[in-house]
């Protein structure tokens, strides 16, 4: 498991121990948190970009979650070298030590964020793929790589484009939450409005049911349910494209409505004007996921809200 101290590598290392997996961690702790990680687990301390570090956490294993890489768009827009270098080049050298270990399994992290803008909602795995930052293009060159190398390598892989993920999970070590810094994501960011400080609702006139950006939200134990059954779809010599999300679409205003009636208060909001670059509404289509790995996201905005309100207390 690349990640496994970060949001979602964290509470994925968990289930993956509940489940009764054996799950060796390797993160650098460069956006995540050592005490995220389950004490079950064997943690190497290290960068994929080490295949040193890479080898010592991969000997023996059968497959590897690959979560860890940079993904904040800002931050690829400024340095879309350091996103190449990490996300594409890092997970290159990830496959190469694989190879030369015999691990031939691999599900990997994808994003939305390889579609860019789209031409019709909802977004499914066929709709053209045109990013419209660095990070969504070194995504799409990652999933691009596995289709090589399942072609050419005879690898399994799978990859699932996340949309919106939200919510936390409770483990045997504590609640698991999601510390960003900086956060950009709605959730967290909504929960933790003050009047001083607050929510920032970038463009009220979208052509959507309420003027705000409409968007695709998961919880968190929804999309690690679906690396698990991923992980057992797995077919040696083909590459899988998922789309993960809910096929359902909330908008900014709901979501901070959501918030309000969680957290039994009004959520202090300002209003600004749209953002650069902000598709107006973003849903993903997941039959195939449904086709695919049998599975259906069972836990809606509210049990998103309250476990996100419950962790962060
Ligand atoms: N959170 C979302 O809504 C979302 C949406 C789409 C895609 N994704 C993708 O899912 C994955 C996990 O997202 P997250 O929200 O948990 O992010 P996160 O930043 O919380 O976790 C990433 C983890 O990777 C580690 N890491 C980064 N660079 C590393 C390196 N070179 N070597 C070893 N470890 C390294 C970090 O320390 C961190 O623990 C990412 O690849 C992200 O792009 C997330």
């Amino acid at each position: 498991m690349t990640g496994g101290a970060g949001y979602i590598g964290g509470m994925a290392t968990s289930m993956l121990l509940d489940a009764g997996y054996r799950v060796r961690v390797l993160d650098d702790c460069s956006t995540g948190h050592a005490d995220a990680i389950d004490p079950r687990a064997h943690f190497v301390r290290g960068s994929f970009l080490d295949a040193s570090a890479v080898q010592e956490a991969i000997a023996g294993c059968d497959t590897v979650m690959h979560f860890a890489g940079k993904s904040l768009v800002g931050e690829s827009v400024q340095k879309p070298d350091l996103y190449m270098q990490v996300n594409v080049g890092g997970s290159a050298q990830l496959l190469n030590v694989m190879k030369e270990n015999n691990v031939k399994k691999i599900v990997f992290s994808s994003s939305a964020a390889t579609y860019g803008e789209p031409e019709e909602v909802p977004i499914t795995e066929k709709s053209p793929t045109k990013p419209t930052n660095p990070y969504g293009l070194s995504k799409l060159k990652v999933d691009q790589l596995l289709t090589q190398r399942a072609s050419e390598d005879g690898i399994a892989a799978i990859s699932l484009r996340y949309f919106n993920v939200a919510g936390a999970l409770n483990t045997s070590h504590g609640w698991l939450s999601e510390r960003h810094n900086p956060e950009t994501h709605l959730i967290p960011n909504v929960l933790k409005a003050t009047p001083e400080s607050p929510l920032q609702i970038f463009g009220t006139d979208w052509p959507t049911l309420d003027g705000t950006c409409v968007r695709d939200y998961v919880h968190v134990v929804d999309l690690i349910e679906a690396h698990i059954a991923a992980m057992k779809a797995l077919v040696l010599g083909k590459h899988e494209i998922i789309n993960l999300g809910s096929g359902d679409g909330y908008s900014v205003r709901q979501v901070v409505d959501a918030a309000a009636l969680v957290v039994g208060r009004s959520i202090p909001t300002a209003e600004v004007g749209r953002r650069a670059g902000d598709p107006a509404v973003l849903i993903a289509s997941v039959d195939r996921a449904k086709e695919l790995l049998s599975w259906t996201p069972t836990r809606n905005l509210l049990a998103m809200m309250s476990d996100a309100h419950v962790s962060l207390r």
